[in-house]
């Protein structure tokens, strides 16, 4: 379903909701927000809807997708619960964690969501338009992020139409989402596992789980786009850790630092990952050949930070 369609620009709000659920519910592609990234929602039951959100991005099949659900009552058909899901999702959710666990005989989920594999991933997100519109259509919708395979995530609405205006047939506005990046991802079919850094630092599931996470090793079998080297990329060339700038750089500072835009002159990580994908996108539509990049610690959020930096800045296929 790439070929050429109207997308309709939805409001947040009741009409705007049913509309989207009314799309959802023929099989159609509509972007939304959540306190992450904006995501790309299709009904996750359907075989074509899911088949449309891989067509749409452009994304290699065998990346597995996140099925958002309304509330935990409905992670009950789907997968397999157990008593470390209960302690995350008791103190995270709603919110910027995704948790995989086995999945169901017979849940109602397309087999291109887990792209075949026996584990599922589940997220309830906290954006009240999410709710609303999970709690609309009342299904599970699957949704990675809005974006073509490989870009920078969209944290607003404005950031979805570039790469998808034409291939889907909505996109509900729910301004800037808060956080920023992706959810953090948990792993919890085997040894408790952080599967990519997120909007959740490590620390705080840690200390909710009573325990250390398992890091995933880099050369772990499951094949993630978030995962790949090359990924969330800008147009332009990113130079990492850049103490000091050169002539003709665009300049993406973090505390105090002259710079064209500054995550957080302040240097406070949240107010940074809140900016990161927004910065990215200005500064690579400004057409410079280089974004260099201010260090940022490496903790708390930092940690995910530098991961999308790292994968931004990685050589390109
Ligand atoms: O914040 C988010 O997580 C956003 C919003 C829209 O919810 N979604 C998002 O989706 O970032 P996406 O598709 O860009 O990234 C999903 C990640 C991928 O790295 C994928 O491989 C991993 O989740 N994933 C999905 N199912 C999995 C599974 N069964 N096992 C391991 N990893 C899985
Ligand atoms: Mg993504």
């Amino acid at each position: 379903m790439t070929e050429s369609q109207t997308t309709e620009r939805l409001a947040a709000d009741a009409a705007g909701y049913a509309r989207a659920a009314a799309l959802w519910a023929a099989g159609r592609l509509v972007a939304f927000p959540t306190e992450t990234v904006y995501g790309l929602g299709a009904d996750a039951a359907s075989d074509r809807a899911v088949a449309a959100i891989f067509a749409a991005k452009e994304r290699p099949a065998f990346n597995p997708l996140i099925v958002h659900v309304p509330d935990r009552a409905a992670t009950e058909a789907l997968v397999h619960w157990t008593d470390d899901a209960e302690a995350l999702a008791g103190a995270f959710w709603p919110g910027p964690l995704t948790l995989v666990l086995p999945l169901r005989d017979r849940a109602p989920v397309s087999k291109l969501v887990t792209a075949g594999l026996d584990t599922l991933a589940v997220r309830m997100p906290a954006h009240p338009v999410a709710q609303a519109l999970l709690g609309a259509f009342g299904r599970p919708v699957a949704a990675p992020s809005a974006n073509r395979s490989g870009r920078i995530s969209p944290t607003r609405a404005a950031h979805v139409l570039p790469g998808l205006d034409g291939r889907i047939a909505a996109v509900v506005d729910g301004g800037a989402a808060e956080v920023g990046l992706e959810s953090t991802i948990v792993g919890l079919a085997g040894t408790p596992t952080l599967l990519r850094p997120g909007g959740l630092p490590g620390e705080a599931l840690e200390a909710a789980l009573g325990r250390p996470l398992a890091r995933r090793a880099e050369a772990a079998a499951i094949s993630a786009p978030g995962q790949t080297a090359s990924h969330y990329a800008p147009r332009a060339a990113l130079r990492l850790d850049a103490r000091d700038f050169r002539p003709g750089e665009a300049r993406l500072g973090f505390g105090r630092v002259a710079c064209d835009l500054n995550l957080s002159a302040a240097g406070d990580l949240h107010e940074a990952a809140a900016a990161l994908f927004a910065h990215l996108h200005a500064l690579d539509a400004s057409g410079a050949a280089t974004i260099a990049v201010s260090p940022i610690p490496e903790r708390g959020l930092g940690v995910a930070i530098n991961d999308r930096l790292r994968r931004a800045a990685a050589p390109r296929d």
